[in-house]
């Protein structure tokens, strides 16, 4: 039985909420990627990117993948790039059922136009966000095991489908 649930989606898409609120109704440990990797290299995603670029937070974000792979009972909230390199993916679905939360871009948007730590979002040019997004649909949908629209409902209706769908599949 894989016993972790792994959280992918684009930024804004509840990854992290609605990981949690899974934890509270399920025995498993969240584990929240983007937290981890900030405090492995002691700065913000932020800081991360402007200092060392993207390549370097991607690497950090692997070296993860592979201390979480042997790892078990946990609820995994990846990162929306998470999905970039097929090998995180490879290694997060041996012991894990992939779950995709399928957001708007409008929604998403909405979400985190006032929030400035993510360095790939700037409301100034939605034009690459969008182009970003729309290069990203496609990688959720193929690694996903389970895709919920988490669109219209909430955090808690959210992790209440996941895991009725989870149950079900005793994979
Ligand atoms: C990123 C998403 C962010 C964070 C980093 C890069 C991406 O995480 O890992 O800013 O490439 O989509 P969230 O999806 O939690 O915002």
């Amino acid at each position: 039985m894989k016993s972790n649930i792994i959280l992918i989606g684009f930024m804004g898409s509840g990854k992290s909420s609605i990981g949690k609120t899974l934890c509270q109704l399920t025995e498993k440990n969240f584990i929240d990627m983007d937290e981890i990797v900030q405090s492995n290299v002691g700065m913000s995603i932020q800081q991360i990117f402007l200092k060392h670029g993207e390549s370097y937070f991607r690497a950090k974000e692997r070296e993860l993948v592979n201390e979480l792979e042997s790892q078990s009972n946990l609820v995994i909230a990846t990162g929306g790039g998470i999905v970039l390199d097929q090998r995180n993916m490879d290694l997060l679905s041996k012991h894990g059922i992939i779950v995709y939360l399928k957001c708007k871009l409008h929604t998403i948007v909405q979400r985190i136009k006032s929030n400035h730590s993510r360095p790939l979002f700037n409301p100034k040019n939605l034009h690459n966000f969008e182009q970003i997004f729309t290069s990203r649909v496609l990688l959720y949908e193929e690694n996903a095991n389970i895709t919920v629209d988490v669109n219209d409902i909430s955090i808690n209706q959210s992790a209440a489908e996941i895991l009725e769908i989870v149950k079900k599949m005793d994979l």
